[in-house]
């Protein structure tokens, strides 16, 4: 027998110190993405406390409930949260707001909203209190949804009418209504919205400022004295994204939300995107990197003072390739020569940073996107996808709540 246990001791070591690798990698990813539990259910409390305090001390308000998107991607359902809560400020209805569902968790985690944005959680109700003010035999059921011309005019004449609760049927802001002209009559009111009652969580603040201070990093409204160099930030939309414009150009679809406002034509990098043409669609939705140094040249040539880059980007264990992507952009974009032939007037980029260099300790990994969507807001200029909620959202955020210029921004 002593022979096999040795034979088996030699196999089983490296073995085992593997299993102690891996178990040790596990629990440090576990602890990483472990939710902000106590938080949550803390602020589920304050939220649920601060609604009860708002209908037991108020006469006469009307409500509205919407039917919204569950689980899509965080600025799928920000927009759209935004879009309603705005709604329901223009027809003098209290928005009754419901919790983030929180995708990578599962098909029913929810976060509480206010974790995230503070405008559409104050002077409002959580869900979770509707029933108390708004019993099922008071409730009227509307559908809103009409030809998307329409839409916000027709959304706006009927929660005007005096009925006190209301609850809408179907989801009138969803993706095709959100790439339609339709979208447009919304624009005018919608950026004073933003400028009025737009405000992330303090958490979120938090993080953004620690962001700004390690990577010295200055706002656009910063004072110029502020510590930090002023930059330019760049939106790399990768990860599940190819397939997904693949997809978008099989069914000539064209870009997103804001983006696709006349008054922001001028900033879309050639060529002219053509839904009937794959290829153009495909070079918007999902650029060669050449095309996105072009665009960053486009940008940088004329601005020879801004020499620091950041780069939101969405790689990460499951899309290793993205940081591969953002390797080679960076090496790029800090090499003299090549910056010299593009015509840089001022030379290369000094300094390149991106997504995996934000300081986000542990609980935080939630609020990352909210980061990437801050830093996008404060960057002196901003270049990013058409396609993409976060880089559209980047967009209303800049011209809506800081009065951003539209020759600051470049949609690639
Ligand atoms: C999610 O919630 C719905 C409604 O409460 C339920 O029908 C469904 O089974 C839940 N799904 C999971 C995966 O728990
Ligand atoms: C971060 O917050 C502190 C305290 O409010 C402030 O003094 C500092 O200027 C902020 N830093 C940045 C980079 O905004
Ligand atoms: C599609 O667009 C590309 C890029 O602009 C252009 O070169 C090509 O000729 C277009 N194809 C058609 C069929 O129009």
């Amino acid at each position: 027998m002593p022979p096999t246990i040795t034979l088996n001791w030699r196999v089983l070591r490296p073995l085992l110190v593997l299993l102690t690798v891996i178990s040790f990698v596990l629990y440090y990813l576990y602890l990483a993405y472990k939710p902000p539990t106590i938080l949550y259910t803390d602020l589920f409390q304050s939220e649920a406390e601060g609604s009860k305090k708002l209908i037991h001390n108020e006469i006469g308000n009307r409500y509205v409930k919407f039917k919204q998107l569950q689980g899509a991607g965080f600025n799928n359902q920000a927009q759209e949260i935004l879009l309603y809560h705005h709604l329901a400020l223009q027809t003098s209805r209290i928005y009754v707001y419901q919790p983030l569902i929180w995708r990578p968790r599962g098909e029913n985690a929810s976060v509480p909203l206010s974790a995230f944005m503070t405008g559409p959680t104050e002077g409002t109700i959580s869900e979770a209190v509707f029933d108390e003010v708004c019993p099922p035999s008071e409730i009227e059921y509307v559908t809103l949804g009409v030809d998307y011309i329409d839409q916000w005019k027709h959304a706006l004449d009927i929660l005007s009418r005096k009925q006190r609760c209301i609850v809408v049927n179907d989801k009138v802001f969803n993706w095709n209504f959100l790439a339609s002209p339709g979208l447009h009559a919304i624009w005018p009111t919608f950026q004073t919205y933003i400028h009025n009652h737009f405000k992330w969580s303090q958490n979120v603040l938090d993080i953004v400022n620690r962001t700004q201070t390690e990577l010295n990093l200055r706002s656009r409204l910063s004072p110029a004295t502020t510590q930090g160099d002023s930059y330019m930030a760049l939106h790399l939309r990768r990860g599940d994204f190819e397939d997904h414009c693949k997809f978008l150009a099989e069914t000539h679809q064209g870009f997103t939300t804001w983006a696709t406002l006349p008054s922001l034509t001028s900033t879309i990098f050639s060529p002219t995107l053509d839904t009937y043409n794959a290829t153009t669609v495909m070079a918007h939705c999902y650029p060669s990197l050449w095309r996105i140094l072009d665009a960053v040249s486009h940008q940088a040539r004329d601005r020879p003072h801004l020499r620091t880059l950041h780069i939101m980007h969405d790689g990460a264990w499951d899309h290793p390739l993205v940081y591969l992507q953002y390797y080679k952009l960076a090496e790029a974009l800090t090499n003299s020569d090549w910056a010299h032939r593009q015509g840089w007037a001022g030379g290369p980029m000094l300094r390149v940073t991106h997504s995996a260099d934000v300081p986000i300790k542990w609980g935080e990994r939630d609020f990352a996107v909210c980061t990437d969507v801050e830093l996008g807001a404060r960057a002196e200029v901003f270049i990013g996808n058409g396609y993409s909620s976060l880089s559209t959202q980047v967009i209303a955020l800049r011209l809506g709540a800081d009065g951003g210029k539209v020759d600051d921004i470049t949609i690639y």
